[in-house]
């Protein structure tokens, strides 16, 4: 039995090399396995809850397109649109936000974080709160359920949402009929975290990432800034653990790895280790750079493949919420 993966992809933020070694090549693989179904979508509905720049909407839109499939993904292959050119995403939400309970939205971690920021800051709990932020979760259940998603590849953060995506089918199922499947979160536990550079974990939000398609010489820069110790050259250094070893490791292959765990065992120094990292990572980039670059210079080309893809996910969205609308009643006279 083929296997449903739903993927949706934030658009906002330029990814890092963390995001690439972490979920955008795992997931490029697992979308080539036989017997899976892979749904990759552009999630620029939930990007309008925290951009208000329509051009900054846009141009996230085409970047991130083009990192995608710069990195492999093989839009014949797989079903690959933006999320807003699917309207049935948006009506399904309307039918599961008629059986989600306000409760259980109110317990969303993004949305109680809000508020108790605004509590401890003497605020009213919903200050600054939109209904967008509020729903985040029903549209992102709506996602998931009208592809009948079995499998949701997603960080830790987000399982609640997948449990409230489960929790939203059964209300509909146990109201309407069997008619939504109960998806499940995959969390990759092999896939390693990459440190950034000052040794946390690369994170957007902590400002210490290195761009995937940063110039060479600017991935060059920012690598020779990883924080390291102060052990000379000839010293043993401590492979695990260093943000430097890790991301080598992300990037190399198990033999790779093993002579480098082998080169800090041995002394080497910090500024060749990082000359052979860049070395390392640049060998990977620098064929998806310059697709990078010849994709995001014709959005012509990315809205081509987008409307196409748009067409064969509606062919899937469209029959299937017509069969909801009917089991909701709204369906004809006649
Ligand atoms: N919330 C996800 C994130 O922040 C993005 C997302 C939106 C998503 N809709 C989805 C992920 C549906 C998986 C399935 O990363």
């Amino acid at each position: 039995m083929t296997r449903r993966v739903v993927t949706g992809i934030t658009t906002s933020g330029t990814p890092h090399l963390g995001n690439y070694a972490g979920a955008i090549r795992p997931a490029i693989a697992a979308s080539r396995r036989a017997g899976v179904e892979s749904f990759f979508f552009l999630a620029d509905y939930h990007a309008l809850i925290n951009t208000a720049d329509p051009a900054q909407v846009q141009r996230f839109t085409l970047e991130i397109a083009a990192v995608w499939l710069a990195a492999g993904l093989d839009p014949d292959k797989v079903w690959f649109y933006r999320q807003s050119d699917i309207p049935e995403v948006l009506e399904l939400a309307w039918l599961l936000a008629c059986v989600a309970s306000k409760g259980l939205l109110n317990r969303a971690h993004a949305y109680k974080a809000a508020a108790e920021r605004n509590f401890a800051a003497g605020a009213d709990p919903d200050a600054g709160v939109s209904m967008g932020l509020f729903m985040y979760p029903v549209l992102m259940a709506a996602d998931i359920l009208l592809f009948k998603a079995n499998s949701v590849p997603v960080g830790r953060d987000q399982v609640q949402h997948i449990e409230m995506a489960r929790d939203m089918a059964e209300r509909f199922n146990h109201r309407y009929g069997e008619l939504l499947v109960l998806p499940k979160a995959a969390i990759d536990e092999s896939v390693a975290t990459v440190l950034g550079l000052d040794g946390r974990k690369m994170s957007k939000s902590y400002g210490n990432g290195i761009a995937l398609f940063a110039p060479a010489a600017e991935l060059r820069k920012r690598i020779f800034s990883i924080v390291t110790d102060s052990r000379a050259p000839g010293e043993p250094k401590e492979a695990d653990g260093s943000a430097l070893f890790r991301l080598y490791q992300a990037f190399a292959t198990p033999e790779e790895t093993a002579q480098m765990r082998n080169a800090f065992a041995a002394g080497i120094a910090w500024g060749e280790a990082k000359q052979a990292l860049f070395e390392r990572i640049e060998a990977t980039v620098a064929p998806m750079r310059s697709r990078y670059q010849s994709l995001v210079a014709d959005p012509v080309d990315i809205e081509k493949r987008l409307q196409r893809g748009a067409a064969r996910a509606r062919a899937i969205a469209t029959p299937f919420l017509g069969e909801l609308r009917a089991a909701a009643g709204l369906r004809r006279l006649s």
